[in-house]
C-alpha cells in the first residue's frame, strides 16, 4: 500500500481516510494525481490571514534563531538532510503521485533537493566577514554578514522538493526565519519536508508553511508586509514582474528564478552522439517541464539531417506512462491548460511550415499525457520560438554560421540556461562568452548541482541559488567602523 510509508510524513497536517489524505482542519482544496485524475488529498486552504499570523510568528522567532551559533544551525540542517535521505522512497512516491514525474526522476529529485540541505549545512559555517585596511591608524574597519530577517518563499510544482530546499536551507543557515507557500498543485511534498524539518529539531516558528489556493492573496500579503525582508520566488516571468512591482513599496530584497527559453546549439564540429544524449536529458527531463529545458534546438546545416535521424530514433525509445509504472520516462503534464498550450504551439508551428517528425498529439496513457514530439525546420515567426514550451516537444531550427546561431540564441528577453556542443576550443570560449545567459552547458545537457550558482539574466530573474553565492543572497553586509583607537 502506498500510503503506509507516506502517512507519518503527512500526519501533522492530514489523516488517511477512505483512500484519501484529508486535511485535519477547516476549509480545504483538492490535490489530484495528474496521471489518473484520482483525488489524492484535501489540504488546508489557508489565506492571507494565516500568512500574516505566520509572519508574526516568524518575526518573533528571529532573535532566538539568530542567536544560535552557525554550528548549531548547521547541525539542525544536517539532521534535516539525513532525515530526507532516510525517507527517500516515500518522498519520491509522494512526489510521483502528486506531480507525475517518473519514479526514477522523483528519487533523483529527492537526492538533488537533499543535496542543497547538506551543502548549506556546511556553507553556514563559512559565512565570513572581512577586515578592511583603514585610511587612518586610529580606526579598524570590518564587515559582518547577518541573516536578512523574515523570508517569504513561493515555490513551483515542477520540482516540489528541490525548489523548496534550495531556498529554505540557505535562508535558515544564514539565520533567517521562513514562511513557505508551495504550489497548490504539489503541497504534499512540501508538507512532508516540513514534517521532517520539525523532526530534525528546527523550531515550528522558524520554518512555517502556508497552503492555499489563493496564491495571489498570499503573495500580496508577503509583498506588502514590511516585516518580510526578502521574497524568493520560482515561477513564471509575468508573476515575477508583478511581485517585483509589489515589493517596491517595502524595498524588499528579491530572489527571482523566472522563465527561460533555452537555446541548444549543435555545431558541425560537435560529437553528435554526445549532443543527442545531452539533448534527451535537457529536453525530456520532467516531460519537458523545467525552466532550463532545451526550448529551441539550433543545428548547423552540415549535420542537420544526421542529427534529426538520430534524435527521432532516440525519441522513439521514450515510454509514456504513469510515473509509477516500471520503465516510464515521460509522465503527464501538470494540468489541462499545460496540454492545451503545448497543442497550440505545435499547431501554430505546423501551420507556419514546421515538419512533424514524431508525435504531435495527446498520448493514450491518460488525459494529461502528450506524445514526445519532434518538429523540424521551425522558424523565427513561430510562437514556439518565443514561448517556453513546458512540454515534451523538441523544436529544431537549421542555421549556417556561428554568428547566426549566437544572434538567434540571444534573440529573446529570457536568459536562464543555454547549451552548445562543439569540439573546437576557440569556438567554445567565443560562444560561451557571447551567450547572454546565466548558465551555459558546454558539451553537457545536465547542469544543475548544489555546488553551482543557478539563476538567470535579463527577464529570467535576479540572484543565484545554490553554491557559495546562494547563502549570501539571504544576508545583509553590515559595515562596522571601530574608531578612537589612536
Ligand atoms: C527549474 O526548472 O526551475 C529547476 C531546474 C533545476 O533545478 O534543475
Amino acid at each position: 500500500m502506498f500510503h503506509a510509508s507516506i502517512e507519518p510524513l503527512l500526519e501533522p497536517f492530514c489523516h488517511w481516510q477512505r483512500g484519501v489524505w484529508r486535511s485535519s482542519t477547516g476549509p480545504h482544496f483538492d490535490v489530484f494525481n495528474p496521471a489518473t485524475g484520482a483525488l489524492l488529498a484535501t489540504v488546508a486552504d489557508q489565506g492571507a490571514a494565516v500568512a500574516k499570523a505566520a509572519i508574526t510568528h516568524a518575526h518573533a522567532a528571529l532573535p532566538a534563531w539568530q542567536a544560535k551559533s552557525a554550528k548549531e544551525r548547521s547541525a539542525l540542517l544536517r539532521r534535516w538532510f539525513e532525515l530526507i535521505m532516510e525517507h527517500q522512497e516515500p518522498l519520491a512516491l509522494l512526489m510521483t503521485l502528486e506531480q507525475g514525474k517518473p519514479l526514477a526522476e522523483a528519487r533523483g529529485e529527492v537526492v538533488y533537493g537533499a543535496s542543497y540541505v547538506e551543502w548549506f549545512a556546511e556553507e553556514t559555517k563559512r559565512l565570513y566577514g572581512d577586515i578592511l585596511p583603514a585610511a587612518s591608524g586610529d580606526r579598524r574597519l570590518l564587515t559582518i554578514k547577518q541573516g536578512i530577517g523574515v523570508v517569504a518563499a513561493i515555490t513551483p510544482w515542477n520540482f516540489p522538493s528541490a525548489m523548496i530546499t534550495r531556498k529554505v536551507a540557505p535562508a535558515l543557515g544564514a539565520g533567517c526565519t521562513v514562511v513557505l507557500k508551495p504550489s497548490d498543485e504539489t503541497p504534499l511534498s512540501a508538507l512532508a519536508l516540513v514534517t521532517l524539518a520539525r523532526q530534525a529539531g528546527i523550531p515550528e516558528a522558524v520554518f512555517q508553511i502556508v497552503t492555499g489556493k489563493n496564491a495571489a492573496a498570499i503573495g500580496d500579503l508577503f509583498c506588502s508586509d514590511g516585516r518580510v525582508r526578502k521574497l524568493t520566488f520560482t515561477g513564471s516571468t509575468p508573476v515575477g514582474k508583478r511581485l517585483m512591482a509589489q515589493c517596491a513599496d517595502t524595498v524588499k530584497k528579491m530572489g527571482l528564478e523566472l522563465g527561460g527559453n533555452a537555446p541548444f546549439i549543435v555545431f558541425d564540429d560537435a560529437d553528435i552522439d554526445a549532443a543527442i544524449k545531452g539533448l534527451m536529458l535537457s529536453k525530456f527531463r520532467n516531460a519537458g517541464q523545467t525552466c532550463i529545458c532545451a526550448n529551441r534546438i539550433l543545428v548547423q546545416a552540415g549535420i542537420y539531417d544526421a542529427f534529426v535521424a538520430k534524435l527521432v530514433a532516440a525519441v522513439a525509445q521514450l515510454k509514456v506512462a504513469p510515473g509509477t509504472e516500471a520503465g516510464a520516462t515521460i509522465g503527464p503534464l501538470v494540468n489541462g491548460k499545460a496540454v492545451e498550450k503545448v497543442e497550440s504551439l505545435v499547431a501554430d508551428a505546423i501551420a507556419k511550415g514546421a515538419s512533424l517528425l514524431a508525435g504531435g498529439e495527446r498520448a493514450r496513457a491518460g488525459k494529461l499525457f502528450y506524445q514526445p514530439t519532434v518538429l523540424g525546420e521551425i522558424s523565427r515567426s513561430m510562437a514556439i520560438f518565443d514561448h517556453e514550451i513546458f512540454g515534451p516537444v523538441a523544436a529544431l531550427m537549421r542555421f549556417e554560421s556561428e554568428d547566426e546561431a549566437i544572434a538567434l540564441a540571444n534573440d529573446t528577453p529570457f536568459g536562464l540556461a543555454a547549451y552548445f556542443y562543439s569540439q573546437n576550443m576557440g569556438r567554445i570560449w567565443r560562444v560561451a562568452e557571447r551567450l547572454e545567459y546565466g548558465m551555459v552547458g558546454i558539451n553537457e545537457g545536465g547542469i544543475s548541482s548544489e555546488v553551482a550558482p543557478f539563476g538567470g539574466v535579463k527577464e529570467s530573474g535576479l540572484g543565484r541559488e545554490g553554491s557559495k553565492y546562494g547563502l549570501e543572497e539571504f544576508t545583509e553586509i553590515k559595515y562596522l567602523c571601530l574608531g578612537g583607537l589612536g
